[in-house]
């Protein structure tokens, strides 16, 4: 099955073909962010007018070589997002599926995020999966598992305030960096390892890191970077020095609250999603500590009961999207579609800018 995915939620405009949930025939982005960069953050109603502009010829381009007869299905992000930047989406969205009569697919831009890790694999994750959604305004611990088939998700912790990306964001314009602050700060960060190796100095705050829950706070990081920042001259050493002190905390923090999650539920897979996943220090540790996580599993002489039934000793495997697909971008939706096909009539789609995971699509 080839469904035509749509992605606009926020600053990018995305239409993707992507057969089977898995092959992605084409994928094009158009994204408003260098505009946004000037003013230090995303202003929606500039957001939505580039949507307007860029909507038609990202779907043009996205269709280059296929027909209308070719598309089986249409799939759009339904929310959360901007409700000006959805709406544009949407719309067109529910147009294309009026004209050429096709069914109509509602996606969670969050829910898209996990299945970014079905993209281009031969090894598709299994479940019961644990996925940790990490966006520019979300922060979401999840369970996924699939009773007859059918996906179902339960939060099991998330952010108290601020999301990892937005604690990027924020931090990164407090050190005078352009928007979108996570690549920016990761770029100097990894600068600083190039010269110097592993920041040792913990210069900032590890919230809830020690709680016995899976929440996580990244409020305080904003007041610990400006009272360290404040009367210093911000020289580009000293800009890599916290550019790598923040990632170090936030990166931290991440890794060993949902380590604790991988270790209490021994899931088959665990998923990373969202555009913070592009990042590599992220990436790295994930992988080093599940890689830790597993030897001490297959090394344990008794089984430990899982929270997913007593006796069942697994090996999680770690999954994570090719950097381009982590950021926002239309062939995730597409490929939630294909795991999540309940298609509706254009009627009964609208935008729901205010959705959680778990969320019902129902209007
Ligand atoms: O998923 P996404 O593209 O849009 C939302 O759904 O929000 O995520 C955007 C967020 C931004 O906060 C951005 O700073 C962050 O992802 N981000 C990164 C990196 N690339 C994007 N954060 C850290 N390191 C990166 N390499
Ligand atoms: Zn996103």
């Amino acid at each position: 099955m080839k469904i035509l995915g749509i992605e606009t939620s926020c600053d990018e405009t995305g239409a993707a073909i992507v057969e089977d949930g898995v092959d992605i025939i084409s994928n094009v982005v158009a994204s408003s962010a260098d505009m946004h960069a000037k003013t230090g953050g995303v202003i929606p109603e500039q957001a939505a007018r580039q949507q307007i502009k860029s909507i038609i010829p990202v779907v043009k381009e996205a269709l280059k070589n296929m027909k209308e007869k070719d598309i089986d299905a249409i799939a759009v992000t339904v929310g959360p997002g901007l409700i000006g930047s959805l709406l544009v989406g949407v719309e067109t969205a529910k147009t294309l599926a009026y004209l050429w009569d096709k069914p109509i697919i509602p996606i969670n831009h969050l829910v898209g995020h996990i299945f970014a890790n079905w993209l281009n694999v031969s090894k598709p994750p299994h479940f019961p999966a644990l996925a940790l959604i990490v966006s520019g305004g979300h922060t979401d611990l999840v369970l996924i598992t699939n009773p007859r088939s059918e996906i179902k998700i339960t939060v099991i912790g998330g952010t108290r305030d601020d999301a990892a990306g937005e604690a990027f964001d924020k931090t990164a314009r407090l050190l005078g960096l352009p928007y979108p602050g996570g690549p920016a700060i990761s770029r100097l960060a990894q600068e600083f390892k190039r010269k110097y190796g592993k920041t040792k100095l913990n210069l900032f705050p590890r919230p809830m890191i020690n709680e016995d829950n899976f929440d996580f706070s990244f409020s305080g990081l904003k007041t610990a970077v400006l009272n360290e920042i404040k009367n210093k001259k911000i020289t580009p050493d000293y800009q890599e020095l916290i550019a790598a002190e923040i990632e170090a905390a936030i990166v931290e923090v991440l890794v060993e609250k949902t380590a604790r999650a991988i270790q209490k539920y021994q899931p088959n897979s665990f998923l990373l999603g969202g555009g913070v996943a592009a990042n590599s220090a992220l990436r790295e540790k994930f992988e080093e500590k599940i890689y830790l996580i597993t030897k001490d599993v297959l090394q344990a002489k008794t089984e430990k009961p899982s929270a997913f039934g007593s006796g069942i000793l697994r090996r999680t495997r770690f999954h994570v999207p090719e950097v381009t697909l982590c950021t926002d971008n239309a062939a995730p939706i597409a490929a939630a579609a294909q795991k999540m096909y309940i298609p509706k009539f254009w009627k009964n789609i609208s935008a729901l800018p205010e959705l959680t995971i778990t969320s019902k699509l129902e209007v």
